[in-house]
């Protein structure tokens, strides 16, 4: 029969995808900041079988985060303002890093600055460490110095995109979008020709609250990062619109709390997926959308991840 092979394979769909030479057992992937290192999460869900994990994002030098209220929920969405607490790269490198390595899936490390030669000194130390790859974030709407400012325009995304590509010395460098960039598709060029081998969208959107009773912004930052469900209309048609913009392979995220959700995503362009504040509601969120995904190929008698890209034409 012409399809015997089809039809083999429609019991085992092949959910692997291969990101900056990086192959991942499926691209279902813990989103930054909200999975810790890994192992806070053990005996929660069956770790080993996330496609990776993304670490908290890291500085060069510890940080305590911000003051007062941190996490504040709003309609179908969280808001966050953390400030990137963090034990710096080289504690994590230390004591982090062992651990969250036998943990199986591929080790994303998330690196933050405030400055140019603060990302590519942690550049340096990532790259001699066992991580596989780097998410650069230059899209974190909750600090003072740095962060998003660098996400904002293709100038400064490149400014520092250029010296962490070299710093990382061949190690795959993703970098992390910010929805709130005026024009999206030009920061996202700017990094791709700076040297990203993927790119990654979207972090949090700027948005804030106001506590009605004291009459005053629920933050000391005043605004803060919103994600959840909210964002997933606005964060797909960005990665759709991406899609056509960039050649790199993206890992979109943005609100996925079911199987259609990263199915969407998928549909849209992504070669991955993150998934981060639905793992505060259900622990076990990733696990249960790898095993939707692939009763899903399975019943479309698709065989390879790539297929469910609307725009798929191989
Ligand atoms: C509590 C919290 C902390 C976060 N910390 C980081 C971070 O350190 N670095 C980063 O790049 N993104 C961080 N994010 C953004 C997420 O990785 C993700 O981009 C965003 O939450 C959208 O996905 P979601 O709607 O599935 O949560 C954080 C999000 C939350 C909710």
């Amino acid at each position: 029969m012409s399809d015997g092979g089809r039809m083999e394979n429609l019991l085992e769909p092949d959910l692997s995808v291969t990101i900056g030479g990086i192959r991942f057992a499926n691209p279902v992937i813990a989103a930054s900041g909200t999975f810790g290192y890994g192992r806070e999460y053990q005996g929660l869900l069956d770790v080993s079988r996330l496609g990776g994990i993304c670490t908290k994002g890291l500085t060069l030098h510890p940080r305590s985060g911000n003051e007062g209220i941190r996490l504040w929920e709003s309609p179908a969405g969280i808001l966050n303002s953390i400030g990137l607490e963090n034990p710096g790269v080289p504690v994590f490198i230390e004591k982090e890093l062992p651990a969250l390595r036998t943990l199986g899936p591929v080790v994303i490390a998330n690196l933050s600055g405030s400055s140019v030669e603060e990302y590519a000194e942690g550049a340096r130390l990532l790259n001699a460490s066992s991580v596989d790859m780097v998410e650069l974030n230059i899209s974190c709407p909750n600090v003072k110095a740095g962060g998003m400012a660098f996400g904002l325009d293709s100038e400064a995304a490149a400014l520092v995109t250029a010296p962490v590509r070299r710093a990382l010395n061949g190690k795959p460098l993703i970098v992390k979008l910010s929805p709130n960039a005026p024009c999206l598709a030009d920061v996202a060029a700017s990094c791709v020709k700076a040297g990203a081998d993927a790119l990654s969208l979207v972090n949090t959107f700027k948005a804030m609250a106001i506590d009605v009773e004291k009459r005053k912004p629920v933050f000391d930052t005043i605004s803060a990062g919103l994600s959840g469900p909210a964002i997933k209309p606005i964060a797909l048609r960005m990665v759709w619109e991406l899609r056509e913009a960039v050649k790199v392979p993206l890992i979109g995220m943005g609100g996925i709390a079911r199987t259609e959700d990263a199915l969407e995503y998928l549909m849209a362009g992504a070669a991955a997926v993150q998934v981060g504040s639905a793992t505060f509601v259900h622990p076990q969120t990733m696990t249960g959308i790898i095993d939707g995904i692939a009763a899903y190929m399975k019943r479309k008698g698709m065989v390879k991840l790539e297929e469910l890209d609307i725009r798929f034409n191989g």
